[in-house]
């Protein structure tokens, strides 16, 4: 069976070449014509772990990649949409891409015989499907849903960083649709997967994706409160997060304390719910308070700084950029916010990330950018730890105070030491 993933971001990449090594026959589109050189040079296009042997294995034999999104759809059978919906700057959810792939699919299919389904993959606020992508695909195919094509929404829930492990090994796959043809074949697709496989109509799968992040968002502005209020108590956080989470109503997962959530998915989402319960007439006060938490998180860590004198011309060693570790993202990146807060003070900045310092130049083109992260420690008074990667655990801190904001020592830790909830 030929497949077409349209959109080869995170999502798409990620769907791409696991469908291609479940031995499916994939076609990825992508608008970018420079991601399509790399990906033909068996380059990827953002760092993942395990993507450069897959692309080595499946490039061009099971994945292949166009621009041409008209021939990709009429030499497939189903399409993938995994095309990015970034926040407006109200906070509710941008459609122009999704839009715009959906009129190119309607035209494509006026001339394609055979039935196609589209599979919405790209996270939608609920109604989506039934009221943006059935419509515009109705309209420029002149055909009629569910008769003469399908649509299904079967959301993703990739890690950045683990996102291959994820898709080989899902804790459930979602499929909803209100046309068994589009759930069946879904189902096949999906065949060699023995995880349970929840359908539903159109709504539930768009909000349980929603309802997943806002959840985990949840639990991690929920330790990050607790945290907040141990560290005045002088405690640490994780024994107590270690004592909750051993009671299996809690679990363990997402009960990390620190500078709080960013990434392309919990900030976005749980901004665009809020918004779309507030255009509905609903006020979510949980939700808000999440985002509230979250937002002041990374300010705690300035507060630490505050107490040992004023930042101006303050040398401040910067150790990780992007929003976590594993990857080379730095959307919402609390790393950011923190760089944005520390230049409106003065400070002056030494800066390493492992992966994400040529992104960040484009954005901070003026800072010291140095090569390792002991240059880093060498050259500043204070060191902030805002990324949890593995190579901060090793270095030679001596006397320098670290405020970490990520946990990251497990055993011994730098001689002057403070934790930002521990
Ligand atoms: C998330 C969801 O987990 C995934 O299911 C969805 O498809 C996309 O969004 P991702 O953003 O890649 O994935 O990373 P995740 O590991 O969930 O972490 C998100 C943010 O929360 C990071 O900034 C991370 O550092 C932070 N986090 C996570 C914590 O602060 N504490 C935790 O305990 C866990």
């Amino acid at each position: 069976m030929k497949i077409s993933v349209i959109g080869l971001g995170y999502v798409g990449m990620c769907q791409a070449v696991g469908l291609a090594k479940l031995g499916l026959d994939v076609i990825g589109v992508d608008i970018s014509k420079e991601r399509i050189a790399q990906i033909n040079k068996k380059i990827p296009p953002i760092y993942e772990f395990g993507l450069k042997e897959l692309l080595d294995e499946l490039v061009p034999s099971k994945f292949s990649v166009t621009a041409n999104i008209k021939k990709a759809i009429s030499d497939s059978k189903i399409a993938f949409v995994c095309v990015g919906t970034p926040s407006k700057k109200e906070g509710s959810m941008s459609l122009v891409q999704l839009e715009g792939v959906c009129k190119d699919i309607g035209l494509a299919l006026k001339k394609k015989k055979a039935r196609f389904t589209v599979v919405v993959k790209s996270t939608v606020v609920p109604g989506t499907c039934r009221d943006v992508v059935i419509p515009l695909l109705e309209k420029y195919s002149g055909k009629k849903f569910p008769k003469e094509f399908g649509v299904a929404m079967n959301p993703e829930f990739l890690k950045e960083g683990t996102a291959l492990d994820d898709f080989f090994n899902p804790d459930r796959i979602v499929i909803g649709s209100s046309d068994k043809e589009s759930l069946k074949e879904l189902e096949q697709v999906y065949s060699k997967f023995t995880c349970p496989v929840l359908k539903t109509n159109f709504k539930e799968a768009e909000m349980i994706k929603y309802a997943s992040n806002a959840f985990l968002a949840t639990k991690i502005s929920f330790i990050n409160e607790i945290g907040n209020i141990c560290k005045k108590l002088d405690m640490n956080t994780n024994t107590v997060a270690k004592g909750i989470g051993l009671d299996k109503r809690i679990a363990p997962y997402f009960l990390r304390s620190g500078i709080g959530f960013g990434g392309s998915c919990f900030p976005k989402d749980v901004n665009a719910l809020v918004y779309k319960a507030t255009e509905m007439g609903y006020h979510p006060r949980l939700l808000r308070s999440v985002l509230d938490v979250n937002r002041d998180q990374p300010l705690k860590l300035l507060a630490l700084l505050d107490k040992h004198g004023p930042l101006k011309g303050k040398k401040i060693g910067i150790l990780g950029l992007t929003f976590k570790a594993g990857t080379d993202d730095i959307r919402e990146s609390p790393s950011l916010s923190t760089i944005k807060e520390l230049l409106m003070e003065e400070a002056q900045l030494y800066i390493y990330d492992p992966k994400a310092m040529d992104r960040v130049k484009k954005i901070f083109p003026h800072l010291n950018y140095l090569a390792t992260a002991q240059d880093v420690i060498d050259n500043s008074d204070i060191v902030l730890i805002l990324t949890e990667w593995s190579e901060f655990v090793k270095l030679n801190y001596g006397n320098k105070l670290v405020i970490d904001g990520k946990n990251v020592f497990n055993g011994q830790k730098p001689k002057n030491y403070e934790g930002i909830c521990w």
